[in-house]
């Protein structure tokens, strides 16, 4: 689904990415793991458009349609494109850092993913009475998975970290996407929701969605991962199935540190 190569990024003189490959296969989860700083998000940043490479390219393959708009066929070549064109094409994605509306509620936050365009949105906002039985349903649906189903009509800001966290996932979850990329879905979440996340994570996989995924929680991660790929200073270090990485040398010096 999709394919990155050989993707170089600097910030000054920080290589946050350095020749970084490696693809992610259509209906999988796929998990990004490695130290603190090794270059994750900011691949993740390079995918979603937010920050443009320095070299490399990232070629995505959209498989199914995507709102209104048919898209798939040939890989399409989406480096350093606009993130809404990106996102257009059927990615969704959970940000390392909270980007919720923290002025409007819970309800209206996760509208405006379902209705994506800001227009739409604004629409909605101004004429209740546009909002569908069927987006409340939806939105009710995934508030209720994530147990937050009596924050509905809280504003955002006086939500804990975690709470945030889970609306964000929701929010991440409703927007139309062929393709999810989490990065850190878990941080700040209570071990009896974490096991929800991950239960969550594999139906999405069983409805053939493809996921992307950043964690350190290793219980997680490859409690949910088909594969993993193992960053290190802005490369791939390894990369396998989680047998292999769990028991892998390098990984357990580079990052498992036993
Ligand atoms: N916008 C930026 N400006 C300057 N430096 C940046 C920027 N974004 C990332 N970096 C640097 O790039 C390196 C990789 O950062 P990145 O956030 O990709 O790491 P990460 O693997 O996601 O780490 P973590 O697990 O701690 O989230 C770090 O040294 C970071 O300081
Ligand atoms: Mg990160």
């Amino acid at each position: 689904m999709l394919t990155c190569l050989q993707l170089v990024k600097s910030f000054g003189g920080v290589k946050a990415v350095q020749s970084c490959s490696f693809e992610v296969k259509s209906n999988l989860i796929t998990a990004l793991i490695g130290p603190n700083g090794a270059g994750k998000s900011t691949v993740f940043n390079l995918i979603s458009g937010i920050v443009k490479a320095d070299a490399g390219k990232i070629i995505f393959q959209a498989s199914k349609q995507v709102s209104s708009k048919q898209v798939g066929g040939e890989g399409i070549n989406i480096t350093n494109k606009s993130p809404e064109a990106i996102s257009n094409l059927g990615m969704s994605r959970l940000f390392q850092k909270s980007r919720l509306f923290n002025n409007l509620t819970v309800k209206d936050n996760l509208l405006l993913a379902i209705d994506n365009e800001d227009t739409k949105f604004l629409k909605n906002l101004l004429g209740k009475n546009k909002i569908t039985k069927e987006k409340e349903g939806s939105i009710k649906q995934i508030l209720k998975l994530v147990e937050m189903e009596s924050f509905e009509n809280h504003i955002a800001r006086d939500l804990s970290f975690g709470q945030k966290r889970l609306v964000e996932l929701a929010r991440a979850i409703l927007n139309p996407h062929t393709f999810l990329m989490l990065d850190e879905p878990v941080a700040g979440v209570n071990p009896k929701l974490r096991e929800v996340i991950a239960n969550i994570l594999l139906e999405l996989k069983a409805k053939q969605e493809t996921i992307l995924l950043i964690e350190h929680d290793m219980h997680f991660t490859f409690s949910v991962a088909d594969w993993v790929v193992v960053m290190q200073e802005g490369k791939v270090l390894v990369e396998g199935k989680p047998d292999e990485i769990k028991n892998n040398p390098k990984v357990l010096e580079a990052y498992l540190g036993e």
